[in-house]
């Protein structure tokens, strides 16, 4: 089995572990976080900070993936990855066994993708993008790099959510909208005109409250 380390380790490391484990491809060997050293998941103890991931790819460690989660915003996922890439790990996708990714879908990396979710063929997932539990991603949909595709959303064809923005739990997209960059859609929306970047938005219809202050 492959070692792993985990950079990221709050509430979504818990979703993440539970893939991996699911999966029985990767086995954890470390876990960093600079906010909750000590803490424990599923047995295993948060290390300490990130600035000990030269030490593990010097030990030979050469996978890892980011567990952080954001809800809008890019939280430390983008800081950790681009520190992850610089020390020379590989960053690898977690895709839960439960999800159904058409083999016509394109994958970057770091990318997660939780139980019972679907990307239909011709998607176009970038880096570090999150499609959550039981979230339907159709046929063609784009999403950005650091996306965050909410619990139980249903993005219809042709939808491009570009970077960094949040659709929340619940929400549904219609067919060939485009969410803008780094906007945060609220829990339960429904999206029926194009959203403007850095926006804060929700409703049925989902309409731009304000823009984002973070
Ligand atoms: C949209 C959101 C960011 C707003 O958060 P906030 O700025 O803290 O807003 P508040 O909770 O202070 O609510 C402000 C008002 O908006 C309303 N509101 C907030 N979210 C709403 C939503 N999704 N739909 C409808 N109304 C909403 C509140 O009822 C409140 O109305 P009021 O002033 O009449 O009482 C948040 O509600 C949300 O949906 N976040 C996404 C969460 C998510 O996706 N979680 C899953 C993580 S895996």
């Amino acid at each position: 089995m492959t070692d792993l380390v985990l950079i990221g380790a709050t509430g979504h490391l818990q979703s993440v572990m539970d893939s991996i484990l699911a999966r029985g491809c990767y086995r954890v060997a470390h876990i960093v976080d600079d906010n909750t050293a000590g803490r424990e998941f599923f047995g295993q103890y948060v290390e300490g900070a990130t600035d000990l991931l030269p030490e593990f790819h010097a030990r030979g460690m050469r996978h890892a993936f980011v567990s952080a989660g954001a809800i809008g915003g890019y939280g430390n996922r983008e800081k950790w990855y681009q520190l992850a890439r610089r020390t020379g790990f590989e960053i690898v996708n977690i895709i839960d066994p439960s999800a159904a990714v058409s083999p016509h879908a394109k994958l970057g990396e770091g990318v997660f993708i939780g139980k019972n979710a679907v990307v239909n063929a011709y998607a176009r997932i970038g880096n570090m993008v999150i499609v959550n539990t039981g979230s339907i991603v159709e046929h063609a949909d784009v999403l950005e790099d650091f996306v965050h595709i909410a619990p139980g959303c249903t993005l219809s064809g042709g939808v491009r959510v570009c970077r960094g923005a949040h659709v929340g739990a619940g929400s549904v997209v219609r067919q060939d909208i485009v969410i803008g960059a780094e906007s945060l859609i609220g829990i339960g929306s429904v999206v029926v005109r194009n959203i403007a970047p850095r926006m804060v938005a929700y409703g049925n219809p989902c309409r731009e409250q304000h823009p984002l202050e973070i």
